[in-house]
């Protein structure tokens, strides 16, 4: 029905008109390239541009969606953008805390609150997720992403497309799903963003393409362009990843829109000649839609008078835009997500959301002594630049969110704590350090906030070092000579480098990027209120150097202890003076209790080809306090006809125990869970010997062994 409609639209429309709908401009303050949209009420008036990002109020959607339907021949609504990422108003931790709760309802609730949020401003369309993997924390944007690994990359996935999406985008409540970046952005060379990605077909079949092929499987209704080229053709201008292997091989039937001036980039990039040839190119790779770049606005029609593409071209990538509006309801009226209601923003249900999801996302490296939870009536000195700052709290990409709704650090342990218990040293810049000394010195416990600032994360902020600065690691020196227990709290996207840290620290917990309700949820961990479940979805390495380091890297022709002989040992694969092992691995996260995991059985040993294995083991809170635990099954293939990671993540469960309390968990590795690229690159089952090991981190030691047999 909706392919009728749009036929019969399309027939009335004007070659230009068409252009129109595959153009898309951003409001004024979204500029993340080297160009802008300007005079964008005249190209809506004039049907020239038919969709726009990035506007934040409902009365400014109201008003340019009037001034298209008023002014527009064919009255053809705007779709209205934006990018919204860890939240609308209501803000979430950053995405790579979120990830680290390991809990997809809890993640799937918060992409159906960032919808209820958005779509009562008139937003219809997010750019959200980013299922990019990335292995490489020097890269800003592993902010945004779900971590390092590609089974538990497209779990998250698939709960952010449902929670945007919810089951029908007709419902004004939900907003489309953009899966972002098509592809292998996550993988730039030596993690500086906008780099070339060059890797083998297996590595991105493998790695990189599972948490993209989820999202779609799970509906999404858009994709966004890559910057980056993937073997050597920039992904925007790509036929191969945005029609053969999007469209044909994975079924999308969505629409695709550039990210912002990738359509010029290619001529930087090397393979257009100009504008016009990028667009060019872009036509023919298959896609929709033209993010502020003016490439398809300027020459499309140029380009089919010069018969260099064809009216056809246009034609289906317009119509796929305009599918969407039908789904969307968007002509039934054009108003329905303009300015519903702000009473949709800031509910009590969604702080509670997203304070539980923060307090959910901490990860406890380390808890020397039990220094954590903190007890009533203890002093505390709180100290360092993270102490008092609600921005710091709301991390990067943050769009439409009032700044200055949210609570610090400071304000929620003083309500948890009491006014009189907590003493705040907090700054900017940590000039006096002899203060901050004094206080941790009056106190019972020194909670120290280190980090890095929320605008070295996210697009364009790199980085070739990944240890907090030199002022914070001089501060924690100071307050450490204070002889008072520090409780190191850490605000960051990605992975740090903290040898030094973890050395000189009784307790650090990565409290990430919060979210709006970053002083309740830490002092709910704090506190113990509650009990600290995240667990790591990077790996944090010991040193710079190793990177990329991840935990399912290939075993080696030469792995560490594979030679006998001590001399002989140097000539394995390893570095002279630094363990291959990380600081923290993939997985890794404490809890106020302790859990243990016995009895791994696996249910049929000898499983045949195209049958499922299961795997069953015992998990037992093994402490005095409740406390969830996120189990973790991996496995290995010892002997396939490719090399094969020496673990993979192929289960998981996050499960609440009551202290004492014992379960039996069962995982179920169906014949997918056991495929993988063979050498002849057809994906499915071999025959041979697995190990599978379950545990609370990716150095898990239980384990078991089982045969797949022909
Ligand atoms: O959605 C983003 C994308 O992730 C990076 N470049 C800009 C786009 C629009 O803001």
């Amino acid at each position: 029905q909706t392919a009728r409609k749009v036929s019969e639209l399309m027939k009335r429309m004007t070659l230009e008109e068409k252009i129109g709908q595959c153009v898309l401009f951003a409001s004024r303050g979204m500029v993340t390239g080297p160009r802008s949209s300007e005079k964008m009420d005249d190209y809506i008036k004039s049907g020239a541009c038919g969709n726009v990002f990035g506007i934040k109020t409902a009365a400014e959607t109201r008003r340019i969606q009037q001034m298209a339907v008023e002014n527009t021949r064919l009255k053809i609504p705007v779709l209205f953008g934006m990018d919204v990422i860890h939240g609308y108003k209501t803000i979430f931790p950053v995405n790579i805390g979120v990830s680290a709760s390991w809990d997809m309802a809890a993640i799937e609730r918060m992409a159906r609150i960032s919808a209820l949020e958005a779509s009562a401003a008139g937003i219809a369309w997010t750019y959200s997720p980013m299922c990019d993997i990335s292995r490489d924390p020097r890269w800003g944007r592993v902010s945004e992403g779900s971590g390092e690994d590609p089974y538990l990359g497209e779990h998250i996935a698939t709960a952010m497309v449902r929670g945007y999406q919810g089951g029908d985008l007709a419902d004004p409540t939900t907003i489309m799903a953009c899966v972002k970046h098509f592809a292998a952005y996550g993988a730039p060379q030596a993690g500086r963003d906008y780099h070339t990605v060059d890797m083998s077909e297996r590595t991105f079949r493998e790695v990189y393409l599972p948490p993209y092929r989820a999202a779609l499987d799970a509906g999404a209704a858009t994709v966004m362009t890559s910057f980056n080229d993937y073997d050597a053709v920039p992904a925007t201008g790509s036929r191969y990843l945005m029609t053969d292997l999007l469209r044909r091989e994975l079924g999308f039937n969505g629409f695709v829109v550039t990210d912002y001036t990738a359509i010029n980039e290619m001529v930087n990039h090397g393979v257009a000649e100009d504008l016009k040839d990028a667009a060019r190119l872009a036509v023919k790779a298959g896609v929709n839609m033209d993010m502020v770049g003016n490439g398809y606005l300027k020459y499309m029609k140029e380009l089919v008078a010069e018969g260099r593409i064809s009216a056809r071209e246009i034609d289906e990538l317009c119509a796929q835009v305009l599918a969407m509006k039908f789904r969307l309801g968007l002509f039934d009226d054009p108003y329905r997500y303009c300015g519903r209601s702000e009473s949709a923003w800031y509910t009590p249900e969604a702080l509670a959301a997203s304070r539980s999801l923060a307090a959910n996302s901490m990860v406890l490296l380390q808890n020397r002594n039990s220094v954590l939870p903190i007890r009533e009536g203890q002093k505390i000195a709180l100290i360092g630049p993270f102490a008092d700052n609600v921005r710091e709290m709301l991390g990067s990409w943050v769009v439409a969110a009032d700044t200055k709704v949210g609570t610090t650090f400071s304000k929620g342990l003083k309500e948890r704590f009491g006014d009189k218990n907590v003493r705040v040293v907090a700054g900017d810049v940590m000039t006096d350090f002899q203060d901050a000394r004094r206080a941790a010195e009056q106190a019972d416990v020194a909670v120290l906030t280190l980090g890095l600032s929320q605008t070295w994360s996210g697009e364009a902020a790199s980085l070739t070092s990944i240890s907090l600065p030199e002022t914070q690691k001089l501060l924690l020196r100071r307050v450490r000579e204070s002889g008072t227990p520090v409780v190191l709290v850490l605000v960051t996207a990605r992975p740090l480098e903290l040898c030094e840290e973890s050395a000189a620290a009784d307790a650090v917990l990565v409290a990430w990027q919060p979210g709006t309700m970053a002083g309740e949820a830490l002092a709910d961990v704090l506190s113990g209120d509650v009990n600290p479940s995240g667990k790591l979805t990077m790996t944090f390495p010991r040193d710079v150097g190793q990177i990329p380091i991840f935990y399912n890297p290939k075993n080696t022709g030469r792995p560490v202890g594979a030679l006998t002989s001590q001399s002989s040992e140097k000539y394995t694969s390893r570095y002279l003076f630094t363990p291959n092992e990380p600081l923290y691995p993939f997985g890794y996260g404490l809890s106020y209790t302790t859990f243990e995991y016995s009895g791994l059985k696996v249910e049929n040993p000898r499983a045949k080809i195209g049958e499922n294995v299961t795997v069953s083991v015992t998990l037992r809170n093994s402490g005095d306090r409740d406390g969830s635990e996120v189990a973790q099954l991996y496995i290995r293939d010892l002997a396939g006809s490719v090399t094969r990671p020496v673990r993979e993540l192929k289960g998981f469960e996050k499960v609440f125990l009551k202290a004492g309390e014992s379960r039996r968990l069962t995982f179920v590795l169906t014949p997918r869970e056991l495929s993988f690229w063979r050498a002849d690159m057809t994906f499915g089952q071999e025959a041979g010997d697995y190990r599978v090991w379950a545990g609370g981190d990716s150095d898990a030691e239980l384990s078991g062994t089982f045969t797949v047999t022909k």
